[in-house]
């Protein structure tokens, strides 16, 4: 008789014999109830039954298969495997109404990919608003040629998240609202790791331990430390990094870090570690919540485990600063600039919305990628893309520039799907957008990772080779911001990914559409005939005329609720091509 974990794992267990194995998972999706803080049971997803949902594992260079099962019911889902870059598979890259349509319920969808990257990634639904339900855990790739493999001897996973007692549903349904004009996220209740809390972590004195952290959260960063314990980090986001040095990390949604820690040589003490969510996020916090998850290395059982220490500041490590193991050279030389300008306002519904370049993104009709397929030579033209994608078409083995100025108050992580960039330049808080001819020199070797930070009404530039044919999102990994639009398109090498893609689309992900009702040719207003005429497209509620505030708008809309003449009037400027901005 095999042991349980055979079962778990088997393909991945051979895959250690094996060289590029396949490793299969077979994930029914549907609704259990979990209590991860003890202070609420609620419905969360998981998978074949469970929650936290399992941890992926592959080896470096394997195939990844995951079969999914949607059982939820009520929702559609998809799956996104967060960092891998999808080379070739573009089309297995999960985002909903981009690479794919969405999962309806009772049907199946098959993801299949060779996984030839190292490190430490996730895997989450990239269906509007639904990650944070509990459809989110780690993807680690082993590597057999790890660089750093001599400087430890044990490897541990700890995820680090927020939570909320409500639902994603009932939670978008208030915070997208002419209720809350400012856009004021909902708060979490609770942070967690490993998806739960108190978390004892086993070490044995004198051991080097390799900890792969990322943070599943659908809004908050998180500082983490470990008390008398210093990290070393040597990955970030799955690019090897030279040794460095921290005392606390800032993990903001979506990043990953892996740190050595060596374990002390006696066991007279356990030791704490925090996770403290970033309250500068939350627009009023309230006095019942505890930001903090607290866990421990538990040197011996039998002793204590301590309190953490409260801090007076939180000094977290600059990640600007760390060097790719590889010494991958600056690219210096710019063959194609994308700028974005970021922000958030109110439309004519009174809700507010998140824009690039004054543009909210809505979801085209047909799937970016399947309007890529068909529209032959038209595929290059960004018109096609509609109105509302902020779309920007690459061509093949460009250097590509993305220049994002923050116009926002709030701290934001963006993750491009598909590459990790160079990140070249991060200007401190408030300093406004990006000014070329007033910057420090770029670095020589910049850190590269997919998911950075970019700061308060602040800038930063990104650099990546366009090498990867494929339907790209770029966004802020904040859920909420996702939901109200801060979202750009990038469409890599068109015809390219018509020489791999054109008539191999399984036949699942086409039946996926047709379940769903949506088509799967034209532009994206589903126009086969005249691709330049989106009459019919999906859209955004209307621009408002100028001069309206937050406050303002909620008088506006109530009282047009009241007057539908006056409704009509504001319908009209909405119509108008006026891009107008608040204040
Ligand atoms: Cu974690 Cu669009 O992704």
């Amino acid at each position: 008789m095999l042991p349980l974990s055979t079962f778990l794992f088997p393909v991945s267990l051979l895959s250690t014999l094996a060289f590029c194995a396949t490793v299969t998972y077979d994930f029914d999706v549907s609704w259990v109830y979990a209590n991860p803080d003890g202070l609420q049971t609620r419905p969360v997803i998981g998978i074949n039954g469970q929650w936290p949902v399992p941890t992926i594992r592959v080896t470096k260079g394997d195939q990844l298969v995951v079969n999914v099962k949607n059982s939820l019911g009520n929702q559609t889902t998809s799956i996104h495997f967060h960092g891998l870059y999808q080379n070739g598979t573009t089309h297995m890259d999960g985002p909903t109404q981009v690479s794919q349509c969405a999962i309806q319920p009772g049907e199946s969808f098959t993801y299949n990919t060779t996984v030839d990257q190292p490190g430490t990634y996730w895997y989450h639904s990239h269906v509007r608003g639904q990650y944070p339900d509990g459809l989110r855990g780690p993807l680690i790739v082993t590597d057999p040629e790890d660089p750093h493999k001599s400087l430890y001897d044990e490897e541990l996973v700890l995820s680090f998240s927020d939570w909320y007692h409500d639902s994603m549903t009932d939670l978008l349904a208030s915070f997208i609202n002419i209720a809350n004009p400012s856009g004021a996220e909902p708060v979490p209740d609770s942070a967690l790791v490993n998806e739960t809390q108190n978390l004892g972590v086993k070490v044995q004195p004198g051991k080097t331990y390799m900890i792969r952290m990322v943070n599943v959260g659908a809004f908050a960063a998180q500082y983490v430390w470990f008390e008398d314990h210093t990290m070393r980090v040597v990955e970030v986001d799955g690019i090897y990094t030279e040794p460095t040095d921290a005392d606390m990390i800032y993990l903001a949604a979506a990043q990953r870090y892996s740190v050595l820690i060596t374990a002390k040589n006696s066991t007279e003490q356990n030791f704490a570690f925090v996770g403290s969510m970033d309250q500068d996020l939350f627009d009023t916090v309230p006095a019942t919540l505890n930001p903090n998850v607290t866990g421990w290395l538990v040197y011996d059982d039998n002793k204590d485990k301590p309190a953490p220490k409260t801090l007076d500041s939180f000094e977290p490590f600059d990640d600007f600063s760390l060097v790719p193991q590889d010494k991958e050279d600056l690219y210096d030389h710019v063959d194609h600039t994308i700028q974005l300008d970021m922000k958030m306002d109110n439309l004519d519904d009174g809700a507010n919305y998140a824009f690039f370049n004054d543009v909210t993104w809505i979801a085209p009709k047909v799937p970016t990628l399947y309007t890529v397929l068909s529209t032959g030579a038209n595929a290059t033209n960004p018109l096609i893309y509609g109105s509302n994608t902020n779309q920007f078409v690459l061509q093949a083995n460009e250097v590509v520039e993305i220049i994002l100025n923050n116009d926002d108050p709030g701290k934001h992580p963006f993750h491009l799907h598909g590459h990790a960039f160079q990140v070249i330049h991060r200007s401190d808080e408030d300093s406004g957008f990006y000014n070329p001819t007033n910057t420090p020199p770029f670095p020589r070797t910049p850190m590269r990772r997919d998911t950075v930070l970019v700061h308060p009404n602040a800038n930063m530039v990104l650099r990546f080779r366009s090498d990867n044919p494929g339907v790209w999102l770029f966004h802020c990994h904040i859920e909420w911001h996702v939901a109200s639009g801060l979202i750009a398109t990038i469409i890599e090498s068109p015809l390219d990914i018509q020489r791999q893609l054109v008539g191999s689309i399984p036949r699942d992900h086409l039946d996926a559409c047709r379940t769903a009702r949506v088509p799967i040719a034209g532009n994206a207003a589903g126009n086969t005939r005249d691709l330049l005429d989106l009459t019919g497209e999906n859209s955004a509620p209307g621009y408002l005329p100028g001069g309206f505030t937050a406050r303002g708008v909620v008088a506006l809309v109530f009282s047009c609720g009241v007057a539908v003449l006056g409704m009509g009037v504001i319908g009209g400027y909405g119509m108008a091509p006026i891009k107008a901005k608040t204040g």
